[in-house]
């Protein structure tokens, strides 16, 4: 005869954090740590990488000092080939040894490699620990610093271990966009542009169309409009949070944020990750509204003005020669969303709102033959 025993564990938590958007933060960081935003914590470690390190970093590192507060810096190597189980390990026994315990707290300064690596580290050091986002590129301010998803890459896919931790606040830093290179800035472009695409017709993408211009310049020249920046960071964060708010855990509707995704993650790899994310989510986002055309989601005309933004913004629209559409498509097969070895792509319904199919889902299979023809299509 066994014994059985029901352990209940139903919690109710409060995940509730605030963003805070603006520049020079850093003064808002240490009144916010002064006035006890993460009661109970003893040491600080501020995890960075080697390029945002001298920039924004160190000096972080010597106001929270200055303030008195015990603080160390750890940097790793800048760019995705970092963001792995290997430099976690590392920066986990660099941590270790310097006689980090539970009552530490994590502040993650830079971008969204930053942001994945040292959240993912925050929610499984000690069982978990207190962390904070201080995000310093506007993909991570677009995208990486808001939903709590954390993780890393493994040389099979990307993003696929990780953990789901939520931070006690998250700084957006738009004076940070001046000093990145203007490829990073592009990049976290094409996911405001996706925002725009799937929640906002109105105020973000008619707000972008118009106002594109103060930004950047299609041949790459930064202009960076302060009153642009806030209102580009505020948008990206509104969207972002709306749907995260509504699915935390990916059920369904936070699947929409995968438009342009399925063929974006795609290029990028096969690209030999020469196109950054942004770029190929860029390419991604217009095979997404070509196709949607074709399957009667958007018209002609809408399509082009989805395409239309994205070269303003510099980025770019067509598949590089180099790929060939069989390299495309049999990367497809491994996305995220591929059930029962079927590809699926998530659609826009016009601009600024996202098909929702009859199973209740948001994303649906598409044949391989009727992708090979937009493909071929599109190659012209
Ligand atoms: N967790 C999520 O929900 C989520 C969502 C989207 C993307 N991501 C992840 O985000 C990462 C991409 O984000 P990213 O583009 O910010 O990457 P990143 O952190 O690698 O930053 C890009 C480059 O810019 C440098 N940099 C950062 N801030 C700078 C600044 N202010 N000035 C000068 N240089 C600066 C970095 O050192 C790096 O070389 C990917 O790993 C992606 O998987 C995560």
């Amino acid at each position: 005869m066994s014994q059985r025993f029901q352990v209940e564990l139903k919690k109710l938590v409060d995940n509730s954090y605030e963003i805070e958007i603006g520049e020079r933060l850093f003064p808002s960081l240490i009144r916010d740590l002064q006035e006890g935003l993460v009661p109970g914590v003893s040491k600080f470690a501020i995890i960075t990488d080697s390029s945002v390190e001298p920039l924004y970093g160190q000096p972080l590192l010597k106001l929270m000092r200055q303030n008195g507060f015990a603080a160390e810096l750890f940097a790793f190597p800048a760019g995705e080939p970092s963001k792995t189980r290997e430099t976690k390990a590392l920066l986990e026994d660099q941590l270790l040894s310097h006689s980090y315990g539970r009552d530490c707290c994590i502040i993650a300064v830079g971008g969204g490699a930053v942001t994945d690596l040292a959240g993912f580290l925050a929610g499984t050091f000690g069982r978990g620990v207190p962390s904070l986002n201080y995000a310093t590129t506007l993909l991570a301010a677009a995208d990486a610093s808001v939903g709590g998803k954390t993780g890393v890459n493994t040389p099979v896919a990307t993003n696929l271990i990780g953990v789901f931790h939520q931070p006690r606040k998250v700084y957006i830093e738009l004076a940070a966009w001046r000093t990145l290179p203007v490829r990073e800035f592009r990049s976290g472009l094409a996911e405001t542009i996706k925002h725009a695409c799937l929640a906002d017709a109105k105020f973000f993408f008619e707000y972008l169309e118009n106002n594109i211009g103060k930004i950047v310049t299609p041949d790459g020249e930064l202009i960076l409009d302060p009153e642009t920046c806030e209102q580009i960071a505020l948008h990206n964060c509104r969207i972002k949070y709306e749907v995260v708010e509504q699915d935390e855990h990916e059920s369904n509707l936070r699947q929409i944020l995968n438009l342009g995704h399925t063929a974006g993650r795609a290029l990028e790899a096969v690209s030999g990750y020469t196109l950054l994310h942004g770029e190929a989510v860029a390419v991604g986002l217009v095979i997404q509204a070509k196709l949607g055309v074709k399957l009667g989601y958007m018209t002609g005309e809408q399509a082009e003005r989805v395409a239309a933004l994205l070269r303003r913004a510099g980025l770019p629209t067509e598949i590089p020669d180099a790929i060939t559409n069989r390299m495309l498509m049999d990367k497809m097969y491994t996305d995220k969303k591929v059930r029962s070895g079927r590809i699926r792509f998530v659609f826009q319904d016009g601009i600024g709102a996202m098909k929702r199919f009859a199973d209740g889902s948001y994303s649906t299979p598409v044949e391989e033959a009727t992708i090979m023809e937009l493909l071929e299509e599109i190659r012209g």
